[in-house]
């Protein structure tokens, strides 16, 4: 055979040495210095597309993109200045050259082999063709799905914008203060879900939240909400710098307890002009976060009884604690003081 006169592969195991090459998965092809094809196996015609015969003493410039052959000797120098197993290229996207002449990407591993006739290259070779495609139909998929899921809450928010709106159209359309009173309240409590999908798409972040960032925006809006009554009172903050952050399922029960509780204070701790400040605080406590809600201002009244409250508000708030795998504690004042106190790491799931 013409190639095993060239190749001069070592004596001592030659024919298993051949025989392994040969059956290989991956294309291999045996280069000497010169760049002259000496070896190649089964996989190596099947992928370049020719019968050995027309590869065997040719260049191995045959199987380059014309752009890539030019520099392909220098590169070929350094390997056999310092022959060691190596990845070629890496961190370059390299392609070859199929007989037809079309262009695919490859990766190729080089190992220098001890010849009769000196050093050469054995260059396996894999056609990450349909690897790449792959890759590409997947991200791609992907990147569909971002913007669905973009799409998706950027809705969720618009609708849940839609009925804060319509409540404050009821709203206007009564002469009934209380009924009115009744009606802001559950815009806010709209407005507070609506702002976790806000927050979700704004950070391109769909999966958590970062909780000092909605409960500051909560805050804000929160005191937007209540501008005529809140001149008197100052809504003070006292967030972690470094985000924690919390599941959607998670944010929204967190962000509906600040709303009733800093309703509340709003509503009842200041009354008859009385001038003070609300706190909203959240600390790490070990493996906990605590939720406070607290107020300088009147207290809660005498005899009051979480377990007894018959309103909406504070009959939410033990539920949504619930939700959260947390407790909801009344604290003594002076004025009124809510803890919120609930597992940092999400709950495992329970079936529903
Ligand atoms: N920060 C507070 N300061 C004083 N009283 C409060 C405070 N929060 C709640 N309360 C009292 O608890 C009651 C129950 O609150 P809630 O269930 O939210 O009902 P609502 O706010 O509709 O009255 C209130 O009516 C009020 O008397
Ligand atoms: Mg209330």
């Amino acid at each position: 055979m013409s190639d095993k006169t060239r190749a001069g592969t070592p004596p001592a195991g030659e024919e298993s040495f051949r025989r392994v090459v040969e059956w290989a998965p991956t294309a291999m092809v045996m280069v000497d210095r010169e760049g002259c094809i000496v070896l190649i196996n089964a996989q190596a015609e099947r992928v370049f597309g020719y019968p050995r015969e027309e590869l065997l003493g040719q260049s191995v410039d045959k199987l380059l993109p014309g752009q890539f052959a030019g520099r392909h000797p220098a590169y070929r120098e350094s390997f056999f200045k310092d022959p060691h197993p190596r990845p070629m290229g890496s961190g370059r996207d390299l392609y070859a050259r199929h007989q037809d002449g079309s262009e695919f990407p490859v990766e190729i591993g080089l190992n220098p082999i001890e010849t009769e006739e000196g050093v050469m290259v054995l260059a396996s070779i894999v056609d990450i063709t349909e690897r790449q495609r792959a890759q590409q139909k997947l991200e791609s998929a992907l990147q569909e799905k971002t913007v669905l899921l973009n799409e998706v809450h950027h809705r969720v928010k618009n609708n849940l914008q839609v009925i804060s709106s319509l409540l404050n159209l009821q709203a206007t359309h009564t002469g009934d203060p209380r009924l009115r009173a009744i009606l802001a309240e559950s815009q806010n409590r709209v407005r507070a879900m609506a702002l976790t999908h806000q927050l979700l798409y704004e950070r391109k972040d769909y999966s958590r939240i970062d909780l000092g960032e909605y409960l500051e925006r909560l805050a804000q809006l929160l005191l937007s909400s209540y501008r005529e009554d809140s001149t008197h009172i100052s809504l003070r903050r006292a967030l972690p710098a470094a985000p924690q952050f919390l599941d959607l399922e998670r944010a929204i029960p967190c962000g509906l307890v600040v709303t009733e509780l800093v309703t509340n204070a709003f509503k009842h701790a200041f009354t008859g002009g009385r001038t003070g400040e609300v706190r909203i605080e959240l600390h790490a406590v070990g493996d906990e976060l605590e939720l406070l809600v607290a107020d300088d201002g009147a207290g809660l009244p005498e005899g009051f009884d979480l377990a007894a409250v018959k309103s909406l508000g504070l009959q939410l708030v033990p539920l949504l604690a619930d939700q959260l795998g947390g407790r909801f504690t009344v604290e003594g004042g002076p004025g009124a003081r809510f803890s919120l106190r609930f597992p940092s790491v999400p709950l495992t799931r329970r079936p529903s």
